[in-house]
């Protein structure tokens, strides 16, 4: 195997196979969490934003659901996964963009942001910046629900965490540390597709918020806080939480 590597955009390298990698995830249930909080909150959604939407699994998910979905997402790597999964579905686009700079899409009925993209937004100002940047593409009164990851779930899962596997036509490695003082969340990938003999590599990084920090960065912006929840449940997310789903309202003409 060659021993040079060549550095990747994050998502670049690992778009071929993100979908192998995260095969163990039942998007299935995700999206049908996501749907509850819809039909109890918003029943009347029938266009829906998938921010940050990867290879576009939770888009074809709310596409089954019988959204109009449009899945947007700063990566082209993995919107041409995506692209190629949906094919030529009606009722079904994708966009390349930031999320900071969604400004001209939409409107949507609801907008949703899953598997703790939101935690790429590394600064509060970028925090800031998605929401005043989603507000702009959402209808008065829609639903945003977006998810986070949590500290417990940094240092239980991958303050120092090494996999490795091997799949058709490639194997990877994994080595992802967590840092509690700057509470940044590396990932580095090192990936090996038979084809070509090359070895792709590209690190990911989040910021892990307190809880409490990114409540204050939404009641600072125009959302209404509605709940943040204990991942997939309906009871309060807390610092023990592994996973926050925090769910906003769009303000109506009338607040
Ligand atoms: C963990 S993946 C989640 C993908 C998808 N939501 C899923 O559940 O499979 C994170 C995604 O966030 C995207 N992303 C990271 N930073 C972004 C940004 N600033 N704007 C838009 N997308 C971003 C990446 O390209 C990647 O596709």
């Amino acid at each position: 195997m060659t021993d040079d590597k060549i550095p990747q955009a994050p998502y670049q390298g690992l778009a071929p196979i993100y979908d192998y990698v995260m095969r163990h995830i039942d998007y299935e249930e995700w999206v049908d969490y996501v749907h509850s909080l819809i039909e109890r909150l918003a029943p009347d959604t029938e266009q829906v934003a998938d921010l940050a939407c990867g290879t576009g699994n939770m888009s074809l998910e709310l596409k089954r659901l019988g959204y109009e979905v449009t899945g947007v997402d700063l990566s082209e790597a993995m919107l041409r996964v995506a692209n190629g999964k949906a094919g030529s579905e009606a009722g079904m686009e994708f966009v390349q963009r930031d999320l900071r700079e969604l400004e001209g899409l939409g409107p949507f009925d609801a907008v949703v942001c899953m598997y703790d993209s939101f935690n790429y937004m590394l600064e509060a100002d970028d925090l800031d910046e998605a929401l005043a940047s989603i507000a702009s593409i959402i209808r008065p009164g829609g639903l945003f629900v977006f998810d986070v990851c949590t500290q417990r779930n940094s240092l239980r899962y991958f303050h120092d965490m090494r996999d490795k596997e091997t799949g058709p036509g490639f194997s990877y490695e994994r080595h992802s540390v967590y840092d509690q003082d700057t509470r940044l969340q590396s990932n580095h990938f090192q990936i090996h597709y038979e084809e070509g003999d090359v070895v792709l590599e590209e690190t990911h990084v989040q910021r892990i918020y307190p809880v409490a920090a990114i409540a204050k960065r939404v009641k600072a912006s125009v959302f209404d806080l509605l709940d943040a929840f204990d991942g997939f449940t309906l009871n309060e997310g807390t610092e023990d939480s592994d996973r926050i789903h925090f769910v906003l309202r769009a303000p109506t003409p009338e607040n």
